[in-house]
């Protein structure tokens, strides 16, 4: 049985729909802050938080938990800038309390949702793993922190593996438009342009166009949930054999702001006004990955590599909701 932490959530719904789809039996605890209990149509669902010790050793009491999948953390950098400590307390401390519990019961298998904004701003691009993590938000560091923690434990505890897979911009919905992204507030690009498209918003703003870009504004690299999904399933055979890893997961190429409201434009047909803002504080110019690494050593591959397919697939989820 597969524990997944955080599986309400927006990246969570789609690796416990994938997971359950491919003969696994799931238990999705999650405290619903930042999510709703319709995204968890698979599997058992337990509302808890990550800082109840008791329910989190109960749940591995009663049940015989093989690998813990961990995602339930705070995602947002300009809520980390504004208040740090929430993000140290909630990223870091609760989820060493899970590591900790979780090794207490025996579990030898432990994958946890990374992200690009542990290098913070990379001298080197393509990002591969070996690059230096400097991150420059509050969110970056609490998620290197526990990564180096995770990292620890590994080195200590024989036959005790886990995986860092450092996610770049999750994206996209699943096929059927049964889960997608409804952050609230939401604050993922594609899901606020395409809420300009729908006329939910008047305009995008675009949060600095004078960056050392070639039309000014930050670059990502994007990746369609579904892929990081996919990821987490190959993972599952990996750890059986292998030691412990750390991967980038990513499409590997970059787009801007200002190439995602093109995307947005082109899949919805329609024209979406923006307005230029000041830079937010903690955002790095250029996050693209070299994910050779994982094709390599998972033999995983993407299953989207066009932007405007991702986008589409968050369009059809977007309609349905709203
Ligand atoms: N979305 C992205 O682009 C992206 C990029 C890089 C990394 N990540 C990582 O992927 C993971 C999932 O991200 P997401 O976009 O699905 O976010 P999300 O907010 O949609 O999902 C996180 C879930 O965890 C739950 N949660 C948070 N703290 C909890 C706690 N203390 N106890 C119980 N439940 C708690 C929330 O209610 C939510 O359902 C996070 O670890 C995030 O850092 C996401």
């Amino acid at each position: 049985m597969i524990l997944i932490t955080g599986g309400a959530g927006y990246i969570g719904a789609h690796v416990n729909k994938l997971i359950n789809e491919n003969g696994y039996q799931t238990i999705v605890l999650d405290n619903l802050k930042n999510s709703n209990q319709e995204m968890v149509k698979w599997g058992k669902f337990i509302k808890g938080d990550l800082n109840d010790e008791n329910l989190i050793s109960s749940i591995f009491k009663k049940y015989q938990i093989d690998i813990v999948i961990h995602l339930a953390e705070l995602t947002s950098v300009s809520e980390s800038v504004n208040n740090p400590s929430k993000y140290y307390e909630n990223n870091y401390q609760y989820s060493v309390n899970l590591l900790n519990i979780a090794i207490r019961f025996n579990i030898n298998k432990f994958i946890f949702s990374s992200t690009a904004a542990v290098y913070g701003n990379p001298k080197i691009i393509p990002i591969s793993e070996k690059n230096a993590c400097n991150p420059i938000n509050p969110y970056g560091k609490s998620k290197l922190m526990f990564e180096e923690y995770l990292i620890k434990k590994s080195k200590e505890i024989e036959n005790f593996n886990s995986v860092i897979f450092r996610f770049f911009n999750a994206a996209g919905a699943d096929s059927n438009h049964e889960i997608g992204e409804n952050h609230n507030p939401e604050t993922h690009l594609i899901p606020i342009v395409l809420d300009v498209a729908l006329g939910k918003r008047k305009k995008i703003g675009i949060f600095g166009a004078d960056y050392p870009t070639p039309d000014g504004t930050c670059i990502r690299d994007y990746i369609h949930v579904n892929d990081i999904a996919s990821a987490h399933l190959k993972v599952i055979d990996f750890l059986d054999k292998e030691k412990s890893d750390i991967f980038n997961l990513s499409m590997g190429k970059g787009f801007s702001v200002n190439e995602i409201i093109e995307s947005c434009q082109r899949v919805t047909n329609s024209k979406i006004p923006h307005v230029i803002k000041n830079r937010r504080d903690g955002d790095p110019a250029i996050l693209i990955a070299d994910n050779k690494k994982v094709k390599k050593d998972l033999k995983w591959r993407t299953e989207f590599n066009q932007i405007d397919d991702i986008i589409k697939t968050s369009y059809n989820y977007q309609k349905k909701i709203n």
